[in-house]
């Protein structure tokens, strides 16, 4: 049996990338959110509403919901292309993306890109079938994996079960990709087989695009610097307190979790 580690807001507030009066947006890191589609722009509203909560100094978007990512969020760099993007620290990939051709193409773009990734949603269906799977097993740098439980099935073959420590340890050891399997007790596991449990967390999250906030927020961490265990780690754990301080105000939506965020972290309002 594994032990299953705690993180708390002391190694939360350690990992947090400081600013200084040295900090300039480019060495903070960039962010390129691969997410949504004309299909699903919100998809990419909300992943970018994460990372702008997050640590980076900038956020590039690729996809077709420019148009809305820049209504919402005018301080977003936008292409329609992953390709097209520019330099970023870090990519997050899936959540509204669809699972075509065009899909597919950019699914590979980021992949090939030799910084850490995060895939969520779409990303991880892309996998199930076809030749990514194997593309991420060979990547040389991090890949973070977010399923929820039917996700983590299909890319699985298994259900996460009642062991899902050890149901996640499986799948980071397969896919050589630290693995959060998403829950009420959110779990983390490396593919060298360590394994950890979010203590915060809170049923106001169970609304639908809070997801694509979490995986934003995370990406930004990866850019930021934090080694994909404590961005991980450091993304469910916010989450989960800007979960429950936006049901402070009443029933929940996932822009307010993004806002909430944005109190939460280190250096935020409700931090003070
Ligand atoms: N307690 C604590 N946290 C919870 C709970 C709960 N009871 N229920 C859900 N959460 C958290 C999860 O840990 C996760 O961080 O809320 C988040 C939900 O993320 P997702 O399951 O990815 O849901 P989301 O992406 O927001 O849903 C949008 O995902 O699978 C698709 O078809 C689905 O269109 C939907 C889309
Ligand atoms: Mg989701």
């Amino acid at each position: 049996e594994p032990a299953v580690r705690v993180p708390d807001w002391t190694d939360i507030e350690g990992w947090w990338p400081a600013l200084t009066a040295a900090s300039e947006k480019y060495t903070r890191g960039v962010v390129g959110i691969a997410t949504g589609s004309a299909t699903y722009p919100g998809a990419a509203v909300l992943s970018v509403a994460g990372a702008l909560a997050g640590p980076t100094g900038l956020v590039r978007y690729a996809g077709g919901a420019r148009a809305e990512v820049l209504h919402h969020h005018p301080s977003v760099i936008a292409t329609d292309r992953v390709a097209d993007a520019g330099r970023v620290q870090a990519w997050v990939c899936g959540s509204g993306l669809g699972t075509g051709d065009e899909a597919r193409t950019e699914l590979r773009c980021v992949l090939a890109a030799p910084v850490p990734v995060v895939l969520d949603a779409d990303g991880l269906s892309l996998l199930v079938d076809g030749s990514s799977a194997e593309q991420l097993r060979h990547r040389r740098a991090p890949t973070v994996v977010t399923p929820h439980d039917r996700e983590f099935a299909r890319l699985a073959g298994e259900q996460p079960g009642a062991d899902r420590v050890g149901a996640a340890l499986r799948l980071a050891s397969w896919m050589n990709a630290v693995v959060l399997l998403k829950g009420d007790r959110t779990v983390v596991a490396t593919p060298d087989g360590r394994a950890y449990a979010n203590p915060t967390g809170s049923p106001a999250l169970a609304t639908g695009g809070t997801g694509d906030v979490l995986a934003g927020l995370l990406g930004s961490l990866l850019a930021g610097g934090l080694a994909p265990e404590r961005a991980a780690l450091a993304a469910a754990y916010l989450h989960g307190l800007a979960g429950r301080e936006a049901a402070r105000h009443g029933p929940v939506t996932a822009p307010d979790v993004a806002g909430a965020l944005r109190s939460v972290v280190p250096g935020g309002a409700a931090r003070q």
